[in-house]
C-alpha cells in the first residue's frame, strides 16, 4: 500500500530531508500536496518534490481537507504543530510530527489525545535512533554482553548553533515561547537516546544550565535523567565541547568515539569500543557518514519504519506517549535548574501547561542561575 503524504511546512529539514526520503522510497509514499503560508518557502517545496503549482497550498486547511491524503507531515516549528495535528487526526488521517512533538507538554497530551481519539497513528521523528551507531550499542545491549544497564552517558557539547529557513523566522529557536527552550530542547535527541539505551523511562530529573549573555534561552544543558535503578547524563551545548556515547552495564562498558571527540551528527561515527571481563575489542561497523548523508539515511529509515507501523498496524519506533515523556523530561530539564531541586515525571500544573516559559508562575529562588540569566521569561 502506498500512503499519500501531505507535508506542512517547507523549511530546511522538510525540504533537505523528508522530501529527499519520501522520494527515495516509492514502494510506500507518494508525496501528494504541501503547505506553508510563505510563497517563497512553498516554491522551493513543489520543485524538490516534483509537484504541480495546483497540488501546493498557501493555506494548511486546504491540504488538510483533502480525501487524497492518508499522512500528514507536519514539519513546522514545534509550537505550531498542535492545531495541524489535532485537525488532521480529526479528519482520519495518520500523522508525523517533527522533534520536539511540541514545545509544551499540555500540546503534546492534546495531540496524543487526539491521535487515539481518531485512531490514527501519531508518529515521532526521533531519527538518532537510526544512527548506525545508536543500532549498534542497542544490539550490543540486547545481546547481554554488557549486563544490567546501570548509567549512560551522552555527551552533545558540540552542537552547531543553525538558523532556521531565511523565508520565515531564523532565529525562531532562540525565542522561548515559539521553541520551549534552547540547544536542550532543539538537541533532545540526546534525551531520547539516553532513555532508549537505559531501556527504562525517565522519571526525575535534575540540571545545570547556563546561556549566552542577552539570549532568553540556554546555550548549555548538563543534565541527569534517571529511570529506576539507573541514570543517563546528557549533556548538550552550542559550541565547541566534546561528544560521545559511553554505556556501563554489571559485566562491561561500550564507548561510542566521533571524529576527534566531536559531537553527532556533525563529527563522523568512528568507532565503538566494547571492554569487558575477557578483554576490550573494536565493533565491526562500517566507517561513520558526514552530517547530511546520514541524517538523509536516518530519515529514510525513520520514515519507513513508520510507514511499515501504519500499515502493520505496530507501533512507531517513537509514538506520541513517548515523544512526550521525552519533551517533558527536557521541560523538566529547565525546571529542575530553575528551582534548584529534582523534578519529577509527569510533570504537573504551570510545567504542564506552559512548559519552561511557566516558570514564571513558579517560585524560582533569586539564586537559581535562570533567573540571574533572565531565561524563560523569567526577571532578575
Ligand atoms: N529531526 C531532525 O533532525 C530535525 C532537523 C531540523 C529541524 N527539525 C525540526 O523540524 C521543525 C522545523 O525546523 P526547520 O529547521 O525546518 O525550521 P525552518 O525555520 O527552516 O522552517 C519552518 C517552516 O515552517 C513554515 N511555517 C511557519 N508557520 C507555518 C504554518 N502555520 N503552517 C505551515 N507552515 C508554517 C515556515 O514558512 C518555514 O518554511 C522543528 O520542529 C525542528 O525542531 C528536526
Amino acid at each position: 500500500m502506498t500512503l499519500r503524504v501531505g507535508l506542512v511546512g517547507c523549511g530546511n529539514v522538510a525540504v533537505n530531508f523528508h522530501v529527499p526520503a519520501y522520494r527515495a522510497l516509492p514502494d510506500q509514499f507518494a508525496i501528494v500536496g504541501l503547505a506553508d503560508p510563505s510563497a517563497e518557502r512553498l516554491e522551493l517545496g513543489r520543485e524538490a518534490a516534483g509537484l504541480a503549482p495546483e497540488q501546493v497550498h498557501l493555506e494548511v486547511a486546504e491540504l488538510l481537507a483533502r480525501d487524497d491524503v492518508d499522512l500528514v507531515d507536519v514539519c513546522t516549528p514545534q509550537h505550531l504543530h498542535r492545531e495541524v495535528v489535532q485537525a488532521a487526526a480529526a479528519a482520519g488521517k495518520h500523522v508525523v510530527a517533527e522533534k520536539p512533538l511540541a514545545a509544551i507538554p499540555a500540546d503534546a497530551a492534546a495531540m496524543v489525545s487526539a491521535a487515539d481519539a481518531a485512531g490514527v497513528v501519531l508518529g515521532v521523528v526521533h531519527n538518532y535512533l537510526f544512527f548506525p551507531e545508536v543500532v549498534a550499542l542497542r544490539a550490543l545491549i540486547d545481546s547481554g554482553e554488557l549486563g544490567e544497564i546501570r548509567s549512560v552517558r551522552v555527551d552533545m557539547l558540540g552542537v552547531v548553533d543553525s538558523p532556521g529557513a531565511a523565508g520565515y523566522r531564523p532565529q525562531w529557536r532562540k525565542d522561548p515561547a515559539a521553541s520551549g527552550g534552547g540547544v536542550l530542547m532543539d538537541m533532545l535527541h540526546g534525551v531520547y537516546v539516553a532513555e532508549h539505551l537505559l531501556g527504562a523511562p525517565i522519571e526525575a530529573v535534575n540540571a545545570f544550565l547556563d546561556a549566552t549573555d542577552g539570549e532568553a534561552v540556554e546555550s548549555l544543558a548538563l543534565c541527569r535523567l534517571e529511570a529506576g535503578r539507573s541514570a543517563a547524563l546528557v549533556n548538550v551545548g552550542w559550541g565547541l565541547g566534546p561528544g560521545g556515547v559511553a554505556i556501563e552495564g554489571s559485566a562491561g562498558r561500550a564507548v561510542a568515539h566521533y571524529a576527534a571527540d566531536g559531537t553527532m551528527p556533525w563529527a563522523p561515527f568512528d568507532r565503538i569500543e566494547v571492554t569487558t571481563g575477557s578483554g576490550s575489542r573494536t565493533l565491526d561497523l562500517p566507517p561513520g557518514q558526514q552530517l547530511v548523508p546520514l541524517v538523509a539515511d536516518a530519515m529514510r529509515d525513520t520514515l519507513a519504519d513508520l510507514g511499515a507501523a501504519i500499515t502493520s498496524g505496530r507501533a512507531p519506533a517513537a509514538d506520541g506517549a513517548t515523544a512526550q515523556r521525552i519533551l517533558e523530561a527536557t521541560v523538566a530539564a529547565y525546571a529542575a535548574s530553575a528551582l534548584r531541586r529534582t523534578v519529577d515525571l509527569p510533570l504537573t500544573g504551570a510545567l504542564f501547561e506552559r512548559g519552561a516559559v511557566g516558570l514564571t508562575d513558579l517560585d524560582v529562588p533569586a539564586g537559581s542561575p535562570a533567573r540571574r540569566l533572565g531565561l524563560f521569561g523569567l526577571s532578575a
